[in-house]
């Protein structure tokens, strides 16, 4: 297993490309599967997420590669599908493969796809993807961990989920695109990866209005055609090292990055202290002095994301005052704390609040990732800390982030991996 090993106390100076994001890539790969079409995605980030949505696609007979010529270039062609299944030893490792149910039902009529398994943060249930897909008609029985899907042709329906769900939402926009007639989704996520992932239906030719509100329409239409579209930057890989800067102290440009997706995490950013400028497509941050203790909360876009949490936190451990994290989403997102009081942070957790009083210093020691956005946490934490900190079990860093200690070496960091 992967380790980083990580040399703390050094700020941070220099500018790093943003790549395309990751909860973006992983739907759109799968609205491939809804037409017999080639598709062509540009932009798409090199990681573990990737490698296993392609192999997954591949293993229904789809042919899905990464282009020799422009690695961040994948073109799949789902005309040649013939087993319409998402199998229990590639949907263990990434839930996400439960995105291929929506356009397998859509365009094939049916769908075995393994239940996900729950994760390190949570149950991660998918009974609004099953309850909005029965709407439209899908026949579906769970059995033996494995979802049965039928339906001739879905038919559009007005449907509300009990709560705002990203991929619940994705799953439901992309079989909608071939149901019969008109779907209305309220309480739609509006995450951005949600309308990234509408203007590639729309090209595709699907009729789709309100994506990016809480209330998206569409109109089914007979089938869709191929075509090609570049994936939105990855708005949390750019907070992640925005944090990490802000952190050590420093100066940092980030290109490729949409600040007009982060709005939430820029403010609070800027509370702490930090000086921001951003562009249409950049980002420069400036870090001197010790951060101020921020407190925040986290709920559906555009608020402030989850998947920020567990690395503004780590900014937290080392700001001056004491700061309130509180985690709305998911049930047990707090897997990180138990590391980062092992670099020598003071917090506390009650329940989905934890307080964390900041210490001048973190001191470098040995920590365990334990889900994908803690991983990042731990690598911030290391990069604060006195000495080293060895950071074990980065395959899940691995899953989502496209090569983060190369990128961080580039700026100035003592980060390395070992073997
Ligand atoms: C997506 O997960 C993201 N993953 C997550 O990012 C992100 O943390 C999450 O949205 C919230 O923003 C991808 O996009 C691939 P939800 P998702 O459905 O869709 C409950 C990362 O780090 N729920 O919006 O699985 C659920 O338990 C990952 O990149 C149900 O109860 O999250 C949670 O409490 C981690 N039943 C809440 O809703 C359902 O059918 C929101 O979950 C669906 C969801």
């Amino acid at each position: 297993m992967d380790k980083l090993l990580i040399r703390g106390g050094r700020r941070l100076h220099g500018e790093i490309a943003i790549a395309g994001a990751k909860n973006a890539a992983l739907p759109e790969l799968c609205a491939a599967l809804l037409t017999a079409e080639p598709v062509t995605l540009e932009n798409v980030p090199r990681l573990q997420d990737v490698a296993t949505t392609l192999k997954l696609l591949r293993n229904m007979g789809a042919r899905a590669e990464r282009s020799e010529a422009a690695p961040e270039t994948v073109a799949i062609d789902a005309s040649g599908v013939t087993s319409p299944e998402a199998p229990y030893d590639l949907v263990k490792t990434m839930r996400a493969s439960i995105l291929v149910l929506g356009p397998l039902l859509a365009r094939f009529g049916e769908a075995t796809v393994s239940l996900p398994g729950g994760c390190a943060i949570g149950s991660r249930p998918v009974d609004q993807h099953i309850k909005g897909l029965q709407a439209m008609g899908a026949e579906i029985t769970v059995e033996h961990g494995y979802i049965l899907a039928k339906a001739k042709r879905l038919k559009g329906a007005r449907i509300t989920t009990d709560m705002v769900t990203v991929t619940g939402t994705e799953n439901l926009l992309m079989a909608a695109t071939l149901a019969e007639g008109e779907t209305i989704l309220e309480n739609a996520a509006q995450e951005p990866e949600i309308p990234d992932l509408a203007e590639l239906l729309i090209k595709m030719g699907a009729r789709i209005a309100g994506h990016g509100t809480h209330r998206i329409r569409i109109q089914g239409v007979e089938r869709l055609h191929g075509t090609t579209h570049r994936i939105v930057p990855d708005r949390i890989e750019t907070g992640t090292f925005l944090c990490a800067v802000a952190a050590t102290g420093g100066e940092l440009l980030l290109r490729d990055a949409r600040a007009d997706h982060l709005d939430a995490v820029l403010e609070k950013l800027r509370e702490a202290g930090m000086a921001i400028e951003t562009g249409s497509d950049w980002i420069r941050l400036k870090s001197s002095g010790r951060p101020k203790a921020v407190s925040f909360r986290t709920s559906e876009y555009p608020a402030f994301p989850t998947d920020m949490q567990a690395q503004f936190m780590a900014l937290d451990c080392i700001a001056e005052g004491a700061s309130k994290v509180t985690e709305t989403i998911f049930e047990n997102r707090f897997m990180h704390v138990n590391e980062l009081v092992r670099l020598g942070a003071n917090i506390v957790v009650d329940g989905h609040t934890a307080l964390v009083q900041g210490v001048p210093k973190l001191s470098g020691a040995t920590v365990m990732a334990t889900d994908l956005r803690a991983s990042a946490s731990l690598v911030i934490g290391g990069l604060v800390a006195d000495g080293q900190t060895l950071v074990d079990r980065i395959y899940h860093l691995d899953r989502g982030y496209d090569r983060m200690e190369a990128k961080l070496r580039g700026i100035g960091a003592d980060i390395e991996r070992i073997k």
